[in-house]
């Protein structure tokens, strides 16, 4: 048996504004006088059922909608870091949604700046290294996501790539071809969510037309074979989140998510949180209800860790040394039976 929380791993992908758990959405609601239309913790809790993904977006903004201040921002931070520590996270890639804010009247600099703080502090508090990935939503115009380019480019330094979320249907990632054009020239790596709900086509349109360096869910990509091949040959990764696709109803049960067919199939695919206040499980959480459900061996576990580091936007000599520490956890434990 392993201990998942005990294996070391970046979290790739995690919306950090998906981390606001319900205790300090009402905490933070009721410093800043912001009404909520649900009387508890508990009330907003059993609201947690999805039918989509959009099902999903609804609750997600009105819940942000409470984050005014850059104190509010570097609190939902460290609680997310905190978290993560207890999870075994050595590395974080965190996204955040600055239009959700702007749109609300919060300035950029308040969104970015309250991130900062808490990051700022991550290596040493947490041991936790991290980077920040801006991401476009795909509902809203390409004129707007341009516009958030601009105010982003002041603040490079914090910022390793841009991606693309939110409502993927009838949003392919075509429509910001030139918003990511601009960003790759100005130095941004790219990464785009494709293949949660919109089709394989979706996941050629974010290599071909976006060039990211990741694919974000991109489950959709085994209905195309030809696509599989593509990823397999390039080594390109997928940020995978098990409890996340069948939250959102993407995969109908765990024990019918494509994750093993996945690794079997070659693909560099790596496990993630996603929107872990939501989707009932941070990411040891998904490790472990994953490995039951799949039955995943110690070595599967082990390959999707070392996945985790080699997809991840830190330097080659940072990649091996994580590496080894995985090797280290997973020499500690049988590498064939199933792990959990
Ligand atoms: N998919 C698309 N957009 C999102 C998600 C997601 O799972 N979470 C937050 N924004
Ligand atoms: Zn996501």
């Amino acid at each position: 048996m392993i201990d998942v929380s005990a294996l070391p791993k970046a979290e790739l992908h995690v919306h950090i504004e998906g981390t606001f758990e319900p205790e300090q959405i009402f905490e933070i609601a009721a410093r800043n006088g912001v009404a909520l239309k649900y009387a508890s913790v508990e009330a907003l809790r059993d609201a947690y059922h999805f039918s989509d993904l959009q099902s999903f977006l609804d609750l997600y903004y009105a819940a942000m909608n409470v984050l005014r201040t850059e104190r509010d921002f570097e609190e939902l931070t460290l609680a997310y870091l905190r978290r993560a520590q207890a999870q075994g996270v050595k590395h974080a890639e965190i996204f955040f949604d600055p239009q959700a804010h702007l749109q609300r009247g919060i300035a950029f600099d308040v969104v970015i700046d309250g991130l900062w703080s808490a990051l700022q502090r991550s290596a040493r508090d947490f041991g936790i290294t991290t980077k920040l990935i801006m991401c476009f939503l795909r509902d809203l115009t390409a004129d707007s996501a341009m516009q958030t380019l601009d105010l982003a480019l002041p603040y490079q330094e914090r910022i390793v790539a841009v991606g693309l979320d939110s409502a993927e249907r009838d949003n392919p990632p075509s429509k910001f071809a030139e918003v990511f054009g601009r960003a790759r020239a100005s130095g941004f790596l790219t990464v785009a969510h494709a293949g949660e709900e919109g089709p394989p086509e979706y996941v050629w349109s974010a290599l071909d037309d976006l060039k990211v360096s990741r694919v974000d869910h991109g489950v959709r990509s085994l209905e195309d074979p030809r696509l599989v091949e593509r990823l397999r040959d390039t080594r390109m990764p997928l940020t995978v989140c098990p409890l996340s696709n069948v939250r959102l109803r993407v995969v109908p049960t765990l024990a019918e998510h494509p994750l093993k067919r996945m690794l079997d199939a070659g693909l560099v695919a790596t496990v993630n949180s996603d929107d872990p206040a939501y989707f009932g499980g941070y990411v040891s959480d998904n490790y472990a209800q994953t490995a039951q459900a799949l039955r995943l061996t110690g070595a599967d576990l082990a390959t999707l860790a070392r996945n985790s580091f080699e997809a991840s936007f830190i330097g080659a000599a940072e990649k091996a040394a994580f590496i080894a520490q995985v090797e280290a956890a997973g020499d500690a434990t049988s590498k064939e039976a199933p792990a959990v």
